[in-house]
């Protein structure tokens, strides 16, 4: 068996997800000398053209690719990996820009189990950034059931409470491991609409907050996600999660 651990994130629409995946996989990076993966599964909104918009369509490969074939193969699967030049050992997949449902075959759960071993056999993290909606997105589904650990993300508003109140019964199937998610808050905004403190009345034992953080939201409008910031509040807020992340599950 393959040793990389899946780490999943899931949470409610605008929650932060993909950003929270991102800086979760760098701090992982950064602190702990890891080969780490990010696997992005959206389909409808590619993040690979969000995280990397300066790089060249054709120099970026789709996840798409290494699912088409009758068998999930290595060497197109790390064919398909974005990999930057100022780090090693840390590679970026997902859907590029124009993907969408009708560019590749359609594939199943044995598919996604296939590609999501890959991944594990190449690298010591693999963070996967899931769709809200899991029931509609096989790599999410399958990544949930798959993960060492889920991090599922609210933030302090009254739309990620409602999509909560509506969607934790749709997931009660026990695949889904709804009572092993780490709760935690994310702030995607500057006008926080809900104290924390209020928003955690209606969440079962948050585990983590992040907090907003301007320079955050600038890299993710300039593309330029996976840098550094110089904000270290929010810094060692993600290498305090990291660390709980790697020392297995005491988030
Ligand atoms: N901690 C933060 N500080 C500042 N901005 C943030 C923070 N977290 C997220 N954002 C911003 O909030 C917006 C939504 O974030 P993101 O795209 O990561 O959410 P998501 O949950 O992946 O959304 P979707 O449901 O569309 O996939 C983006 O503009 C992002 O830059
Ligand atoms: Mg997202």
């Amino acid at each position: 068996m393959s040793e990389g651990k899946i780490i999943a994130v899931w949470g409610s629409p605008n929650s932060g997800k993909t950003t929270v995946a991102t800086k979760l996989a760098t701090a992982i990076y950064d602190n702990y000398q890891s080969t780490v993966i990010v696997l992005y599964t959206d389909i409808e909104t590619p993040a690979l053209p969000v995280i990397f918009p300066n790089e060249k369509t054709e120099d970026v490969g789709s996840v798409g690719i290494p699912l088409s074939k009758v068998e999930v193969d290595r060497d197109d699967v790390i064919r398909n990996l974005v990999i930057t030049k100022n780090r090693q050992n840390f590679g970026f997949i997902g859907y590029r820009a124009g993907d969408n449902k009708f560019t590749y075959p359609k594939f199943g759960r044995a598919k996604a189990e296939a590609l999501l071993e890959e991944l594990c056999e190449l690298a010591n993290y693999v963070i996967v950034d899931c769709t809200s909606n899991l029931e509609n997105n096989v790599l999410s589904s399958v990544a949930v059931e798959m993960s060492e650990q889920i991090i599922r993300l609210a933030s302090p508003d009254l739309k990620s409470i409602s999509f909560f109140l509506s969607q934790l019964p749709v997931y009660a199937d026990e695949k889904y491991r709804l009572s092993e998610h780490i709760q935690g808050i994310n702030t995607p905004n500057e006008d926080v609409f809900m104290p924390i403190e209020e928003t955690k009345s209606h969440l079962k034992d948050v585990r983590f907050s992040v907090p907003y953080c301007e320079e955050v939201k600038l890299q993710m409008q300039k593309g330029s996600l996976i840098e550094a910031t110089k904000d270290k509040v929010f810094d060692s807020r993600m290498s305090e999660i990291a660390g709980k992340v790697v020392t297995y599950g005491q988030v």
